[in-house]
């Protein structure tokens, strides 16, 4: 009994460290890049899915620095909002949209 009142505990504080990339997503992604990110965001980004997650995390990171296309001000506030950790989390959630 003990040992698994145990496991859950462990089970508890890692989720409460690792941002939960699905949950990330459908919070702050969801509304533009559509289910699975198969939609191109207000028909104008490119379709994300499957992204490789260094190339999004690499695209998100140039928006918080203002590198990215014509509409580069609408995820410009949205991944400055962000933390690492999360921006890691939701690329491999993109990354596993297949
Ligand atoms: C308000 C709508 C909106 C939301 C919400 C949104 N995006 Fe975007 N996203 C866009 C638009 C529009 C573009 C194209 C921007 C540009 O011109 O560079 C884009 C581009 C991107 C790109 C680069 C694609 C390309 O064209 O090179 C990535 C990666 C991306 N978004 C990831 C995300 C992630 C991850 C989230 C959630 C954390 C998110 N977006 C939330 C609208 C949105």
């Amino acid at each position: 009994m003990k040992k698994i009142v145990l496991g859950l505990s462990v089970v508890a504080l890692s989720t409460l460290f690792a941002a939960d990339g699905a949950a990330v997503y459908k919070e702050k992604c969801f509304s533009c890049h559509g289910e699975k990110a198969v939609k191109p965001a207000l028909n104008k980004s490119v379709v994300i899915a499957g992204w490789d997650a260094a190339k999004t995390i690499a695209s998100m990171n140039g928006y918080k620095n203002d590198v990215g296309g014509p509409m580069k001000a609408i995820m410009k506030p949205i991944v400055s909002g962000m933390n690492d950790d999360e921006i890691a989390a939701v690329a491999a959630t993109i990354a596993s949209f297949k």
